[in-house]
């Protein structure tokens, strides 16, 4: 079964083919990020703008890519939710639109969980085998941070998730106040590896006996950090802040992973790119004989892959 998904929730329109929720025939992505970098965040009225003008394209090169035609369309998957309402509304109408002119059925997908199941797409010829489920997720992007339990593609509960920001938001703040350019993460990611030190130490949010996440605080603390301490080496800072958000992320996870018994950890997001992340939760769940899998970069940000990819098992 072939799935064309569409996702515009924030600055990427994106569209892709999918056979059986698995392997990606294609994945375009146009993003307007570079825009918006200029402000250090997203401008809804730029990326809303953008999408219009590039929703019809992109769909139709994600279909010429993929060598097929409308015709071999079995259905149309779109993110419905979380993001940006204007963004959004240029996927759903196009969506619609489409599947009603086809007579194809029309899937919702929820953007957050679309970036576990990105761990379950594979590309042409690749041919590592798939995770198992029951599993928790852990879902760390620039909007969002949640840890799911994961029983089946139709059986999901939010364990818990952010108080305030999410975990990239904190890297892109953090970033922004040491003028570090946006998006935040990959430079604060590179930056940190040469900043190694135990002389500083921010807050690290357990919220005991909750999964929940909370970040302001440490964004608070790391500008009282370098308002107080004017010489401050900016790589051993980052390095202290990274370590905060990602000891507490592994943390949860693994603890998640305990409790539930599972032996699956699937992590998706634009934050599951960062090498220190990877690092801890390989070693944390190495120990515990428990699988963690990271999807490929392409897949970790936002695209339509992982929208055609659960789109599939909506339907
Ligand atoms: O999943 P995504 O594209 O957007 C949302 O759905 O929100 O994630 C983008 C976020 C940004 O906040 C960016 O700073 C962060 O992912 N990010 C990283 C890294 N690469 C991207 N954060 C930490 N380390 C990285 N290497
Ligand atoms: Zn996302």
């Amino acid at each position: 079964m072939n799935i064309l998904g569409i996702e515009t929730s924030c600055d990427e329109t994106a569209a892709a083919v999918v056979t059986d929720g698995v392997r990606v025939r294609s994945n375009v992505v146009a993003s307007s990020l570079k825009e918006h970098a200029p402000f250090g965040g997203i401008i809804p009225e730029i990326a809303s703008r953008r999408q219009i003008e590039w929703i019809h394209g992109v769909v139709a090169q994600a279909l010429a890519q993929a060598h097929m035609s409308l015709k071999d369309i079995d259905a149309v998957a779109v993110t419905v939710k979380p993001g940006l309402i204007g963004s959004l509304l240029v996927g759903v109408s196009f969506a619609k639109g489409l599947a009603y002119a086809t007579k194809k059925p029309l899937v919702e997908v929820d953007h957050i969980q679309a970036h576990w199941y990105a761990n379950f797409l594979r590309l042409a010829f690749e041919h590592k085998p798939l995770p198992v489920l029951p599993a928790v997720g852990l879902v760390v992007s620039g909007g969002h941070t949640s840890l799911f339990d994961i029983k089946d593609f139709h059986r999901v509960k939010c364990l818990g998730k952010t108080r305030d920001d999410a975990a990239g938001e904190a890297f892109d703040k953090v970033a922004r106040l040491l003028n570090l350019g946006y998006p935040g993460g990959p430079a604060i990611d590179r930056l940190a590896q040469t900043g190694v030190n135990d002389q500083i130490r921010f807050p690290r949010s357990g919220l005991e006996g909750s999964y929940d996440f909370s970040f302001s605080g440490l964004k608070t603390a790391v500008l009282y950090y370098t308002r107080k301490h004017k010489d401050f080496r900016v790589e051993q800072v980052v390095y202290a802040f990274q370590e905060s958000v990602v000891r507490v992320l592994t943390d949860k996870a693994i603890e998640a992973c305990r409790r539930k018994k599972v032996k699956t950890l699937l992590v998706g997001g634009g934050v599951a790119a960062n090498s220190a992340l990877r690092r801890y939760l390989m070693e944390a769940s190495e120990s515990r004989g428990i699988q963690v899998h990271f999807p490929p970069m392409a897949f970790c940000l936002d695209d339509a892959a992982m929208i055609a990819g659960l789109g599939y098992h909506l339907m």
